[in-house]
């Protein structure tokens, strides 16, 4: 093709640096995809708010329906599930690949989003959706998909780990450091979605998905959050020679090989300061993964922040437009086995 054209849905932390890197950076992207990228437009709810001044207001456009059909590949970085979950659906139904970071909208919908993707032979790719800017997703979907994962466990919320570090470093109470997360870039919309835990579950899920070929969905999460966490408890466990870090758990149980499952959970947890997880500070994120024959991987990186994040999208973006280039797809989801989602239980 000439070009391949981009539609953006959303002008946030992130849209932000993907518009500017699109464009910035057009002649090293186009070389790799071996075509053009060309930013389309971005859909924004409002035309008048308040913007970095490398987006070009020539590019907002409100009518994101008319930028979806127009497209050949469209990135969905609004968050939240409508209009994310109509927009990508009609994309994929247009034949349009679609690149997202959405994992609120993948926790939830996740099985209706890959069977849309696979029924219009369209790819659906979701590396920015878990910890950043850390190649995770296509790891544990691709790389070990021959492999039998064991346990994921990982730090996967910046925000939260931000706000525990600060609390440990500086004796500050959680509200004060969840306003410098937000100020930060790296705290959700609504920063009870980091605090609770929600964000932290609904990545959980999307990797114990991936990792156990399964459909774990936000509701088969065991969650708690740290907002009954105090500067105390946090000086308490130092002095105890552990870290408080909001942890993410995906693990297979066999008893016997009539009942296999999966279970999932996020929560607190008390790791030793010797442990690697214990030195990840600030808002990076960790996973970790056991798998069978893989033995212990770690993964570890800028897991939240708008120009991190950028180059997760990106790379989906480039792989994306690649296939469109070659005339192929990316893996398919819709053919996985249904291995029991274990009902979560109250920690
Ligand atoms: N609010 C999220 C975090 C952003 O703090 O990790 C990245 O998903």
């Amino acid at each position: 093709p000439d070009s391949l054209r981009v539609a953006l849905l959303g002008c946030g932390v992130v849209g932000t640096q993907v518009a500017r890197i699109l464009t910035t950076d057009a002649d090293d992207l186009a070389a790799r995809v071996g075509a053009p990228l060309q930013l389309a437009g971005i859909a924004v709810r409002n035309l008048e708010a308040e913007r970095d001044a490398s987006i070009d207001p020539a590019w907002l456009t409100t009518d994101a329906e008319a930028l979806v059909d127009g497209a050949d590949v469209v990135v969905e970085l609004m968050g939240g599930i409508e209009p994310a979950r109509t927009l990508i659906l009609r994309a994929l139904a247009k034949g349009a690949a679609v690149v997202t970071a959405n994992k609120a909208l993948l926790a939830q919908h996740g099985p209706t989003l890959f069977e849309a993707a696979d029924a219009a032979g369209a790819d659906l790719y979701f590396e920015a959706a878990v910890a950043g800017a850390i190649p995770i997703v296509r790891p544990v979907r691709e790389s070990l998909a021959g492999d039998r994962v064991r346990r994921v466990l990982g730090i996967v919320n910046g925000t939260t780990n931000y706000v525990l570090d600060r609390m440990a470093t500086e004796g500050l109470d959680l509200d004060q450091v969840v306003k410098e997360a937000q100020a930060l870039g790296y705290a959700e919309a609504d920063p009870t979605a980091d605090v609770e835990g929600y964000d932290a579950a609904a990545k959980a899920a999307i990797l114990a998905s991936l990792a156990f070929h399964t459909r774990v969905s936000l509701d088969d999460v065991d969650r708690e959050g740290i907002t009954g966490i105090s500067a105390e408890d946090v000086d308490w466990a130092r002095r105890q020679g552990y870290v408080i870090k909001l942890l993410a758990v995906a693990e297979r149980y066999d008893d016997g090989p009539d009942a296999p499952g999966v279970q999932v959970r996020v929560h607190p947890a008390l790791v030793p300061e010797a442990h690697p997880l214990a030195g990840v500070r600030g808002a990076f994120n960790a996973v970790f993964v056991e798998a069978e024959a893989a033995g212990e991987l770690m993964f570890y990186g800028r897991g939240a922040g708008g120009v991190p994040t950028a180059s997760a999208v990106l790379g989906d973006v480039v792989s994306v437009a690649r296939h469109r280039v070659l005339g192929g797809k990316g893996p398919v989801e819709s053919s996985y086995a249904a291995l029991p989602v274990l009902p979560a239980t109250a920690a």
